[in-house]
């Protein structure tokens, strides 16, 4: 049996970062689930499909083929083999990524290959639905969060030290709507399982929110 870590959370609380460190350090293979999503976006930006072209949803679904890998630890995400890792972290795909990421035809399109991966291998999977859908069983579930405030803020800082021009207030209401978004849509909407850990963020530093995971992690794994 493989052992499932999951991890959700609203835009912007660390669930990417933590999950790579606590990956590291207990030999899981990180999976990012967002990053899948993404690809989907990208497939109907590429293709100037509207997501009000709910009749084509079929139809991307058919042609968007999305598949993952691993180099040297890095998750690559294939659109219809090509790598388009470079292409996921505009502003424009993380909206059209939580826009379609509505569809129910596009969530069991990547369910069934998030459920794949973690019944072949230990994984720690981070998204929206984890804890809540697609790995109802998995042997530690996380909440990961953080006030809307401190996430703008440090997506901020993070497009700031890559000399992004940008304004602190367009990206708080770029994540309010996003959170808007993601947790009142119909189809398994971002919540915390009953049985998941919260762990708030906002006053946490990496290192302590990932150490504090760890020490959850190796508990369930017998570990002392
Ligand atoms: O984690 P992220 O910001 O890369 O995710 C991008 C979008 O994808 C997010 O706004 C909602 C959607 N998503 C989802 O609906 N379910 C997941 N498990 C992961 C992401």
């Amino acid at each position: 049996m493989s052992f499932n870590v999951a991890i959700d959370g609203p835009a912007g609380a660390g669930k990417s970062t933590i999950a790579k460190q606590v990956a590291r350090k207990m030999n899981l293979i990180y999976v990012d689930t967002g990053a899948m999503y993404r690809a989907i976006g990208l497939y109907f930006i590429r293709e100037n499909i509207s997501p009000d072209e709910t009749d084509r949803i079929e139809e991307v679904c058919r042609k968007a083929d999305v598949t993952i890998r691993y180099e040297k630890g890095e998750q690559i995400v294939c659109l219809n083999g090509e790598n388009v890792n470079a292409w996921l972290r505009t502003e424009e795909v993380s909206r059209m990524s939580s826009r379609i990421s509505v569809f129910p035809e596009v969530r069991a399109k990547l369910r069934q290959l998030q459920c794949r991966l973690a019944a072949d291998e230990d994984v720690i999977m981070d998204g929206r639905d984890i804890g809540t859908c697609v790995l109802p069983d998995a042997d530690v579930k996380i909440y990961l969060t953080a006030s809307v405030e401190v996430r703008a803020k440090r997506r901020y800082e993070e497009l700031q030290a890559k000399g992004t021009e940008c304004s602190l207030e367009e990206i708080m209401k770029e994540i309010a709507d996003r959170d808007h978004r993601d947790m009142t849509r119909e189809e398994s909407p971002l919540r915390q399982a009953e049985d998941a850990v919260l762990v708030d963020t906002s006053d946490m530093g990496i290192e302590e929110v990932a150490a504090e995971i760890i020490r959850i992690c190796g508990e369930k794994r017998g570990w002392k």
